[in-house]
């Protein structure tokens, strides 16, 4: 792909802009709205459309009658450990991204993963820096091959969700460089990202829309001349016109407008700050073929393949094997005559994260479908097991009859303040976001939700909603509730996206329809003005969680095998806010030992987007990690699990035995700081440095087949700076079935005279190998992995290359490396 436009030379571009006066120019660094930018007729440039993502494009409506394709969380595409996988995804992306008119992807997320609390630990990809930016790049190169912007975010230290709008990430340069910049370094200097966002938080003492750092290294080292576009409303003042923040979002209202043209005409921002950051946005236009006069980059996609297909196949690529006692999976389909499904994630499985992030699906293959439809034959049950949702799940579709229709679904309508309807609409869901789109969200008063739901069992119902505010609870038109629902915190978009639940029991019979009106009053005002979240529907029946352990126990005990899908839900994983503990939510623990103990041949497969305590692992015979794993996550398991596919996942992240164990994990600010002492040791590196053992570690994962690792070699004994070498390790497919193996090179120094890792990842290579087979896998190793950044003798900070041996260690996880060879790195010159 070649770029042909040079932001601030291209001539065409000064052209243009000397045509704007400077109220134009201002104009078109605030969105247009929530989700686009200004056009500007009189250049040509019409707006661009930018969306999440990352897994998957929502597109300009968040609204299930605009169906995306849901691909597998960030962490399953980390545990692929294959560039070739994420370069696939980017193309998928800007596939969907291009069908709904999308011009700019809001992603990748490359945060890293410091703290499994992390609450949007499922968005990035790894807690390693080189992992995440191979992926990165290649996520990048995907989208951006395709004629769609990537937007690598966010930048910068934005690794945790509290406070996330004010905290002060205190982190030395020597781990922000080695660490939390190097995929974003890559993603720029490699992929060339169109645009990068700016993140909510502080680091070292300033916001970072106001941070030096959005121009050293950002451009003036890595040669960034695309956009730096603002999370939303990170922009929080005129000031930040004066650093390299370029795009303000959403719009159309914001700090900068009528404020900054009196800032530049009194002469507080120069107006050639301005003209950069209108110039960047005109290259961007031109980029994605959104300026009259340039051709895109790539006018439409041009690498294409089925979107559907490659989410199954992206689920097998990250899902991780990580125990497979006595070779119990893959199961012989034939020979299975009953099998037991249990879990509640089995049925209602997460297919992806919560918050921002969420893309909505036309259809999910569930567990429970997927392995129906694998085993035709076989008897499959299923028992829930226990109750993992919290708050308010949606009505399901087909027990829904809107009554202005008579169809599947709702009729919602807004109102004015004086009872008059102003819009309405015939929904096929009961979660409703409007975030951007026509509902006149700003001049309405209440909303009001219709439709009669038809119960499938007797007994009571906690119906209700899940929205931030006053609602109504109306049944066959009697008032039975009303709650004005305060949130606690301050995280807006934890309100917006993941808000309480209030309720009301009431009874039903199964098959009598009740009709449903749920009445919200809708407050005008605030930084997310004209948007507006609710969920109707009803909360989980807590009341016999040993009924729902005894009955799954049974199932369990008749049957040949039992699989037990076992999870989160949306209330722990999400935006906004961190989770409080790694423990599997409701009575999930017990349940897998009840099972268990009954049924010898019970498998669990694990639905989290980030790593959960399993302290009952070593008593079942296999555990799959399967991720938050996209639409057709139940096809891709029951491919696992019967055989049809290898487990082609390696831990993008060490998983702990205990919380208590984990050694970097705190993400509550002190007097509104978070400092991230542990410096360069984060993920396996602190785990090396702690001497503690986890439940699995980095890098570990299970297929189906056999090795041997049969010699190791590089192709030089010396490597320059600046320079690479290849190592390469042969491994033999030793088994009867081809398989996939992830070959990874680790570096060590002995007597450093710096701080260093115990070892650290310095290259990986996915290779697939048939049966009796063997091959060579070469993984490049850049001299860069082993630079560190600190202050010379002279004062002046910068990569610096500590001269003499190095160790490199190859095998197939952080603690299994058979082999080893000693490396010299040299200066040039010497
Ligand atoms: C998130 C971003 C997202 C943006 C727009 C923010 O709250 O942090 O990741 O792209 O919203 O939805």
């Amino acid at each position: 792909m070649t770029d042909h436009i040079q932001a601030s030379t291209d001539p065409r571009l000064l052209e243009l802009l000397a045509k704007l006066t400077l109220e134009e120019k201002v104009l078109v660094l605030t969105g247009h709205d929530f989700w686009a930018t200004w056009p500007i007729e009189k250049i040509g440039l019409r707006r661009i459309l930018v969306s999440d993502g990352p897994s998957g494009v929502r597109g300009e409506v968040w609204d299930e009658r605009s169906p995306s394709l849901n691909l597998p969380s960030a962490t399953a595409l980390g545990s692929s450990w294959d560039a070739a996988i994420a370069r696939r995804y980017g193309n998928v992306a800007a596939v969907e991204a291009r069908r709904k008119g999308v011009d700019v992807v809001l992603g990748p997320t490359i945060n890293l993963h410091r703290s499994p609390l992390g609450g949007r630990h499922f968005e990035a990809f790894s807690e390693d820096p080189i992992l995440t930016a191979d992926l990165a790049a290649a996520y990048v190169e995907g989208l951006q091959e395709n004629g769609v912007g990537a937007t690598p975010k966010h930048y910068i230290a934005n690794d945790f969700e509290t406070d996330r709008f004010t905290v002060d990430v205190r982190v030395a340069e020597r781990p922000l460089r080695e660490l939390y910049l190097l995929a974003f370094e890559k993603a720029i200097t490699e992929a060339h990202a169109w645009l990068v966002m700016s993140s909510y938080n502080s680091v070292n003492g300033s916001t970072v829309t106001e941070n030096e750092l959005l121009e050293t290294p950002l451009n003036s080292e890595w040669g960034f001349d695309g956009v730096v576009i603002s999370d939303w409303t990170a922009v929080r003042s005129v000031n930040s016109a004066r650093f390299s923040q370029d795009l303000v979002m959403p719009g159309p209202a914001g700090p900068w407008g009528d404020a900054l043209v009196a800032a530049v005409r009194a002469g507080e921002v120069e107006e050639s700050a301005i003209d950069r950051k209108v110039l960047r946005l005109l290259a961007l236009a031109a980029r994605v073929g959104a300026l009259e006069g340039f051709d895109a980059v790539v006018p439409e996609p041009v690498v294409v393949e089925d979107g559907i297909a490659f989410a199954r196949t992206a689920e097998v690529e990250g899902a991780v094997l990580v125990r497979n006692e006595n070779a119990e999976l893959p199961w012989n389909a034939s020979s299975l005559t009953s099998v037991a499904v249990i879990g509640h994630n089995a049925r209602f499985a997460r297919t992806q994260g919560g918050g921002s992030a969420t893309v909505l699906p036309e259809k999910v293959v569930t567990p429970l479908d997927g392995l129906r439809s694998a085993l035709p034959d076989a008897t499959v049950s299923y028992s829930v097991g226990a109750v993992v949702q919290e708050g308010i799940a949606e009505l399901p579709l087909d027990r829904m009859t809107n009554p202005a229709t008579g169809e599947p679904g709702a009729h919602v309508r807004f109102l004015d303040a004086s009872g008059a309807s102003i819009f309405d609409e015939d929904r096929r869901a009961s979660a409703l976001v409007w975030f951007g789109g026509d509902a006149p969200i700003a001049r309405a008063s209440m909303l009001e939700f219709t439709t009669r739901y038809t119960p499938d069992a007797t007994g009571e119902i906690l119906l209700g909603f899940a929205g931030s505010g006053n609602g109504r609870v109306i049944v066959n038109g009697e008032l039975l509730h009303e709650e004005n629902v305060i949130t606690e915190g301050v995280d807006l978009g934890a309100a917006f996206l993941a808000p309480p639940s209030s309720s009301i029991a009431v009874p039903v019979v199964e098959g009598t329809p009740i009709d449903v009106t749920i009445e919200y009053d809708i407050v005008q005002g605030g930084p997310l003005a004209g948007a507006l979240s609710i969920t109707i529907g009803i909360e989980p029946d807590t009341s016999n969680p040993e009924q729902l352990i005894a009955d799954a126990v049974e199932a369990a005990r008749g049957a040949d095998v039992a699989v037990v899908v076992v999870g989160t839900n949306s209330r722990v994983e999400s935006e906004g806010y961190d989770r409080d503990s790694l423990a599997l939510p409701g009575r999930q623990d017990e349940l897998v030992r009840a099972v268990a103990a009954v049924n010898p041949r019970t498998v669990v497969v694990v639905n989290s987007g980030s790593p959960v305590l399993l302290p009952w692992r070593d008593d079942v015979s296999a555990v799959l990690l399967s991720w938050f794993g996209g639409q057709q996550y139940g096809d891709a398991v029951a491919d696992i699990l019967l055989g049809l596919a290898e487990p082609g996942g390696r831990l993008p992240t060490t998983w702990p035995i205990e919380q208590a164990d984990v050694p970097v994990i705190d993400v509550t600010p002190q007097n509104g700081a978070v400092s991230y002492d542990e410096g360069i040791h984060i993920g396996y590196r602190a785990w090396l440095k702690a001497g503690t053992e986890p439940a699995y570690e980095f890098g570990h994962g299970l297929g189906y087949t056999s090795w041997s690792l049969d010699d190791f070699a590089l192709d030089s004994s010396t490597i320059f700076e600046g320079g690479t070498v290849s190592a390469a390790v042969r491994v033999t497919n030793t088994g009867s079935r081809r398989g996939k193996q992830v070959v990874q090179v680790y570096a060590s120094r002995r007597d450093s005279s710096i701080e260093r890792p115990v070892r650290w990842l310095v290259g990986f290579a996915a290779a697939r190998v048939e049966p009796g087979e063997s091959t060579w896998v070469t993984i490049p190793v850049s001299a860069r992995a082993f630079a560190d950044w600190g202050v010379d003798a002279q004062g002046s900070a910068g990569w610096h290359y500590e001269q003499g041996a190095f160790q490199l260690h190859a095998g197939t996880s952080v603690s299994n490396l058979p082999f080893s060879k000693s490396i010299d790195v040299t200066a040039l010159s010497s």
